[in-house]
């Protein structure tokens, strides 16, 4: 049987096992979808042991993206732009190939709630990995503006240096931001720790779209944050991980998952509904 895994560490509350076990048996595809867990300095060896045992695929997290960037044979272009790897196939003509489906899983996403971007006036919080994956995949949706703060200002001006060639992209600082923005996304990790990206309650408007990457059983902090000060639609990261997960497996075996019947399994699974 054809076999896959996700490399990270920890990984072992990964949902992905389960949504590609979900996202097979809906194909009726004949795979199986394990867990790696290697020290964080065996990373490149247990990466070559499973592709030298025959693995097919596999995903990579927190903390190996960077590392797996470096690792891979061929790059495609969006893993290029994104300096980071979360998917490898191992090509019929032996390649390792690295790919980036986080940036196409938050788009898909926030499309399927509905959420406009061309034309629109974006504001990204942070500017750390999860920042840099996604800024491609957005600005190809062709909004009128993108903005990016960050508490470290300077990686910000940093990124949107990067991007510039991308479309309309500027760094501002948090005291700087000036509304009326359509979509907020908070790519930080502050809702790790409870925190909040500190972005001024004035910026949140009823009509806004609010997108955290983070996600939890129930609201993150920037979600009820956000609840607070009016904001009437809301998203977390929960779908951005059905999603980029389906152009994962669709990288893999050449056919396209959908991800509205799992997305609903996996809340059921975390309890959310
Ligand atoms: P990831 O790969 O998840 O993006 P990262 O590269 O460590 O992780 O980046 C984390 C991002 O969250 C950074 O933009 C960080 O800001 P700094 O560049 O100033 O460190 C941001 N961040 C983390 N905690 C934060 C907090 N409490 N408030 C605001 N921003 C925060």
């Amino acid at each position: 049987m054809d076999r896959y895994l996700v490399f990270g560490h920890p990984v072992r509350h990964s949902k992905s096992p389960f949504i590609h076990t979900l996202f097979a048996r809906q194909t009726q595809q004949e795979l199986e979808y394990g867990l790696a867990e290697p020290a964080v300095d065996e990373f490149a060896q247990a990466l070559r042991t499973f592709f030298d045992q025959g693995g097919k695929g596999c995903n990579v997290t927190v903390p190996f993206k960077e590392q797996a960037f470096t690792l891979v044979d061929r790059l495609s272009p969006r893993a290029k732009r994104a300096g980071a790897v979360n998917t490898i196939k191992l090509t019929d003509d032996g390649v390792l190939l690295g790919d980036n489906t986080d940036g196409a899983g938050l788009v898909a996403d926030l499309k399927s709630h509905g959420v406009t971007l061309a034309d629109s006036r974006i504001l990204l919080l942070g500017a750390g990995g999860a920042a840099r994956g996604a800024l491609a995949p957005l600005l190809a949706e062709l909004p009128s503006e993108l903005v990016i703060a960050n508490r470290t200002h300077t990686k910000a001006q940093q990124l949107a240096a990067e991007f510039h060639d991308l479309g309309h992209v500027t760094a501002q600082t948090y005291e700087q931001l000036a509304g009326p923005f359509d979509l907020v996304i908070n790519s930080t990790s502050a809702s790790l720790q409870g925190e909040l990206p500190p972005l001024a309650p004035a910026l949140i408007h009823t009509d806004i779209a609010i997108y955290d990457m983070m996600y939890g059983a129930s609201d993150t902090a920037f979600v009820g944050w956000a609840k607070q000060q009016g904001a009437r639609q809301t998203m977390d990261g929960l779908g951005m991980l059905v999603e980029q997960a389906a152009e994962a497996f669709t990288v893999w075996r050449g056919i396209r998952p959908g991800t509205k019947q799992v997305l609903r399994e996996l809340k059921r699974n975390l309890g959310v509904i």
